[in-house]
């Protein structure tokens, strides 16, 4: 996946890179620390050492060129947590320990995320430290609002995992889609009986929210618009969020125009009830429900598609890849991902990916790999 490299410096959010690091690992990357002498006294070598697999490196006592090598072997060279003491050194260009020394080696991407006491993070000499930062292209990972472990509240927490691990993947990652902005649909509508029931699907939105982290990685600008999920949201993602099919049509038509590529992953009701009573029905006799069709969102947008890249997906029980050319054809798509029923609500995900050229069979054990497949076949229609 990629070598990350971590320097952690003297503050208490120290205890938080633990939980970070193990997600990399889980995510395939490799992992290796420096601890300024400092960050040993909040935690102990021996547990970044277990974590990553790693030796921990704090010092040159063992290898005078320790500095180029870790520079050397870094993709990317995270600090986290920065304290403003480190933030304001690396701003000008100070190398007085190994880390500082490190970054002063290192010419790859580098991201800071800071973690303060909000006075001092405001500190104008700190933000005047951070706009240098900035400007010279680090990538600044802004802290969190929160209760501070000074127990004030206030702007300072170090970025959630979630954020700093999608800032290491937008590092890493190739910039097909800068510049580019893409709409994705995805999670189940419910059409709703009465009140408190409804008629929906298991759809997660595990497929759209990877796209939308994977396209967000290479540069994409992307908004999802997003039914009912079970699966983690992306951070750094704008989600507007919807309940029923016709809710979904009325956001998905106003975001269209501002889209370059539609990629219509949600799992939309096909009928909703004719009906929706204002009060709970009661079970006092049998119930027969009049469903009449929704409307097919997908379908409007092909006939009013232009310059658009835009994508479909279909299930089916059977005949999976002729009913995919078929509605390939009929809504005006440039691509459809054909699934089998099973993929719905699964973390493993297969199928065809078919367009006007022709069909590829693919199978994938998570989504996320599913998700950088399908983004690098719209890289390929963008650019063909
Ligand atoms: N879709 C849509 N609006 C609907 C229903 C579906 O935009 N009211 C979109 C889905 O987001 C998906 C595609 O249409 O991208 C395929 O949906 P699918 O249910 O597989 O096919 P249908 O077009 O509904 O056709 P059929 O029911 O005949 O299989």
């Amino acid at each position: 996946m990629g070598r990350v490299l971590i320097g952690v410096t003297g503050g208490i959010a120290a205890y938080k890179v633990c939980d970070l690091i193990r997600d990399l690992r889980r995510d395939g990357f490799e992992v290796r620390v420096i601890m300024t002498p400092f960050a040993e006294r909040f935690v102990g070598r021996i547990t970044f050492e277990t974590l990553t697999g790693n030796r921990v490196h704090s010092d040159w006592e063992e290898d005078p060129l320790a500095h180029i090598d870790l520079a050397r072997w870094a993709e990317v060279f995270l600090v986290a947590p920065c304290t403003v003491n480190t933030l304001s050194k690396i701003a000008n260009g100070i190398g007085d320990n190994l880390l500082t020394t490190t970054v002063l080696a290192y010419e790859g991407p580098l991201l800071v995320a800071p973690a303060a006491n909000t006075v001092m993070y405001k500190n104008p000499a700190v933000q005047e430290n951070l706009k240098k930062l900035r400007e010279r292209g680090v990538l600044v990972i802004d802290p969190e609002w929160g209760v501070l472990a000074c127990e004030e509240e206030g702007e300072g927490k170090l970025a959630s995992k979630e954020r700093i691990v999608h800032w290491i993947n937008y590092a890493i990652s190739p910039k097909r889609f800068r510049g580019k902005r893409v709409l994705i649909t995805c999670g189940a509508t419910r059409e709703y009986i009465d009140p408190v029931r409804f008629i929906s699907n298991e759809a997660s939105g595990e497929l759209g929210f990877s796209l939308a982290r994977v396209l967000s990685w290479e540069g994409a600008e992307v908004k999802v618009v997003a039914g009912f999920t079970t699966a983690e949201e992306p951070p750094e993602v704008e989600i507007l969020r919807v309940r029923t099919s016709e809710e979904m049509r009325e956001v998905v038509l106003k975001v269209f125009s501002w889209a370059d590529v539609v990629i219509m992953n949600a799992a939309v009701s096909d009928f909703r009830p004719k009906e929706t009573k204002s009060s709970k029905i009661k079970k006092d006799r049998d119930l027969n429900l009049h469903l009449e069709r929704t409307e097919d969102i997908l379908k409007d947008l092909g006939a009013r598609k232009g310059s658009r890249i835009l994508i479909g997906f279909a299930l089916e029980t059977e005949n999976l890849l002729d009913n995919a050319k078929k509605k390939l054809k009929e809504k005006n798509l440039d691509m459809i991902v054909a699934n089998p029923v099973d993929v719905i609500g699964s973390g493993h995900h297969r199928g065809y990916l078919v367009t006007k050229e022709g069909y590829e069979e693919f199978s994938f054990e998570t989504k996320i790999e599913s998700a950088r497949f399908i983004a690098d076949r719209i890289a390929r229609l963008i650019s063909s």
